[in-house]
């Protein structure tokens, strides 16, 4: 919004380059590994996706990691194949002895990590920097070159860092703000001041220490950053990384940057790598998350039905996502309707109210209505007893251990009210005794089959229950019902069959 306005006091790119890190710097996620085979899954899905640049991992740190550069290089990806490396002569030969074309080395260059982690002088992190880009520079590799935890260096010193690196032959410097205390104000600042010294083109890393990854990189862009490091699903050491999908996004739709990625694809590759690294997204997650075009409430769904656009601000097809209606308590009747016409099904208007009631009963006790309970509660209602001789007054059960489970039922049999206790091997045994036993005075209807499903998953899944029951006269009928509660399930099933035999009667 205003973006013309706005942008007049943005250095924003022509566009913007894709650094993903999800193999890197993902990986160091807790808990999560990814293996060498799976790293070449991810990095074929990233390639396609048309990431620029894809960090595969830190071969000096393992056999495995430099295995995985190897196999990945071997696969002649159009996206650049990227090893981490410290400025050291070990780590940089590692990367080299993989054939990747480009190497991010870095060494960390604020006052603590130079005090408490590296115990050197500015001036020999300075000298160990200029070497390790020259080195990589004399092979014929892409350089790029990261102070880390640059946003705490002090800006004299990160200015004669990056200048240095930049004589020697770097292709980019990165600007990690690694441990994520940047706010997006002080990131557009630093990256303002460092273009008026450095001419080759500035990347960036942030950290989401704060939540602030994002908004970070994107004002890096709006002040000329021309490349984002970021991982699919935000994934990354402690709070993870800029997200690459929320990235790619906003660039494209909010700032209007022309990139390369094919953003179909991001929810398939979200979806991969949350099941490799067994990491969930949370259903609110931006742009993949389940619930990114989910709409519940009756007002959204009825605008989103009218036009998308009311309630979405991209399309699902865009990112590779589907609009989902979801039926919960504050539903409205139009996305009912809705929903049954999408399935084809046709209902009065006293049996549309009935799920209409049903729906929201479910809701206001926190469930939230799947298709497939929508489906088979319409199904309930469509197959219900035109006419209900006997009705349900009211029941009870008892159960538990050295208890005998006992049901009391009371029924209303053609105006007659009428009570009984019958105990059975289970609640719902006893609940249908004590049914059969009031009804077995007008007619005597036996059960002859019963079938029990959760349709969805969970403790308080609906549960369907099927019964067929007949009489002497070889008068059958099935009943069906869907509630969440299993023994009321059941009564309601066998009174509905019952009623349907009465009513043949
Ligand atoms: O966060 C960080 O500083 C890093 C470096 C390796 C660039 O990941
Ligand atoms: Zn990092």
């Amino acid at each position: 919004m205003y973006i013309e306005e706005v942008k007049k006091g943005m250095e924003l790119p022509e566009t913007v380059r894709i650094f993903d890190t999800t193999l890197r710097d993902g990986e160091q996620t807790p808990g999560v590994a990814i293996t060498v085979d799976e790293k070449i899954r991810i990095a074929k899905r990233l390639d396609r996706l048309g990431v620029d640049t894809i960090e595969v991992g830190f071969p000096a740190s393992s056999p495995g990691e430099m295995k995985a550069a190897r196999e990945i290089i071997k696969l002649g990806l159009k996206s650049q194949v990227c090893g981490l490396a410290r400025t050291l002569q070990g780590d940089l030969d590692a990367a080299i002895d993989c054939d990747v074309d480009y190497i991010h080395t870095f060494i960390g260059t604020s006052p603590l990590h130079r005090e408490y982690k590296l115990k050197m002088s500015k001036e020999d992190i300075l000298d160990l920097s200029v070497k390790a880009v020259d080195y990589i520079k004399d092979h014929g590799i892409t350089a790029e070159f990261s102070a880390e935890d640059a946003t705490r260096t002090e800006f004299e010193y990160l200015k004669e860092i990056y200048k240095e690196v930049e004589g020697a032959g770097a292709d980019y410097i990165n600007v990690p703000d690694t441990v994520g205390v940047m706010i997006p104000a002080s990131m557009r600042y630093l990256i303002f001041e460092l273009k008026n010294y450095i001419k080759i083109p500035i990347s960036v890393h942030c950290h989401d220490d704060f939540g602030l990854a994002v908004a970070n990189s994107l004002s890096a862009v709006e002040a000329g950053a021309e490349q984002v490091h970021a991982t699919i699903n935000g994934l990354g050491e402690r709070a993870g990384n800029a997200s690459l999908e929320e990235l790619v996004m906003a660039l494209i739709t909010s700032y209007g940057i022309n990139m390369n990625i094919k953003t179909e694809l991001l929810v398939d590759i979200s979806e991969f790598v949350s099941r490799i690294t067994g990491v969930k997204m949370p259903p609110n997650k931006a742009i993949v998350g389940e619930n990114a075009f989910a709409h519940e409430a009756g007002i959204h769904v009825h605008g989103v039905l009218q036009k998308a656009e009311t309630y979405e601000p991209i399309t699902p097809e865009m990112v590779g996502h589907t609009r989902k209606i979801v039926l919960g308590k504050h539903t409205g009747a139009k996305a009912i309707k809705s929903k049954l016409d999408e399935y084809g099904i046709e209902m009065n208007d006293t049996q549309f109210n009935q799920i209409f009631d049903q729906v929201k009963k479910l809701g206001d006790k926190g469930k939230c209505v799947t298709d497939a309970d929508l489906k088979a509660m319409a199904e309930t209602v469509l197959g219900r007893a035109e006419r209900e001789i006997v009705k349900l007054e009211g029941f009870s059960v008892m159960t538990g251990d050295n208890v005998m489970p006992t049901a009391t039922v009371k029924l209303n049999i053609d105006g007659k009210i009428n009570t009984a206790a019958k105990t059975g091997v289970g609640p719902v045994d006893a609940a249908i005794n004590a049914i059969q036993s009031l009804v077995s005075e007008t007619a005597d209807i036996e059960l002859k089959e019963y079938h029990i499903e959760a349709i969805t998953g969970g403790t308080n899944a609906l549960a369907e229950v099927f019964v067929v029951m007949g009489d002497k006269d070889g008068n059958s009928a099935t009943g069906r019902s869907t509630v969440e509660d299993v023994v009321m399930a059941s009564v309601e099933a066998v009174l509905d069959a019952i009623n349907k035999i009465l009513v043949m009667r």
